[in-house]
């Protein structure tokens, strides 16, 4: 049995090939919308984000998905859906590709650790355990956590916000539930994830880096 205070935590629902529906439960007065004393009645308030990557109104759905025969179908190839862990002198560094949407503020942040193109190319004796951590809590999809003797950090505490990337996906972090949940991959998060809204991911709804490929651009 949820909380109240739960049962106002934002939601995001994946609709059948079409937009997330974002409800925030928070109970608002509809400006349109009175009895007959005038008093206005109060709903809670829904968004609908494009997933499609077609309209002309980004973030916002605009209908386009219709037009376009926009598919919502996850055709991810699952043997990719595998961690790997990276074992150092003080830290493990854990990462599943199949979730990482190509933010590259680890390679950027911290290159002698996340080094592009190296073999192996994650090296977790390259820098302080403290810059590794700051890095990790970088990775908007969840792709990177990281554990200490043993016990793995993943998780952070924050306030719901789903921030739009330029060029890229919906960066979800604080705990947002999705109400449909998908199959998850391995040990993906539930506090920060990365949802496709270029339309062209495999791994829908989650972001899966093909924006890159194809150029996406929300302008
Ligand atoms: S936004 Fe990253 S794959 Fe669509």
């Amino acid at each position: 049995m949820k909380t109240s205070e739960e049962r106002k935590m934002p939601q995001i629902k994946c609709s059948l090939d079409g937009p997330y529906v974002l409800n925030d439960f928070i109970e608002r007065e509809v400006a349109y919308l009175q009895n007959e004393q005038g008093e206005k009645y109060c709903r809670t308030v829904g968004v609908s984000l494009c997933r499609c990557g077609g309209s002309k109104n980004k973030p916002f759905c605009d209908g386009t998905h219709k037009q376009i025969g926009f598919s919502d179908k996850n055709s991810a190839d699952s043997t990719l859906d595998k961690r790997q862990n990276f074992e150092g002198k003080e830290i493990t560094i854990h990462f599943n590709r199949a979730l990482c949407s190509s933010s590259e503020r680890c390679v950027h942040g911290l290159p002698s650790v996340f080094v592009a193109g190296g073999k192996p190319w994650i090296r977790p004796d390259g820098d302080t355990v403290a810059k590794i951590i700051a890095t990790i809590k970088q990775c908007p999809s969840g792709a990177l956590s990281y554990s200490i003797d043993g016990v793995e950090y993943r998780d952070q505490v924050r306030e719901p916000m789903i921030t739009v990337a330029k060029n890229g996906p919906y960066e979800v972090t604080g705990s947002i539930e999705l109400a449909n949940p998908p199959t998850l991959c391995e040990c993906a998060s539930t506090e920060h994830y990365t949802l496709c809204r270029c339309g062209a991911s495999k791994n829908k709804p989650f972001c899966d880096g093909t924006h890159w490929e194809i150029n996406f651009t929300s302008e």
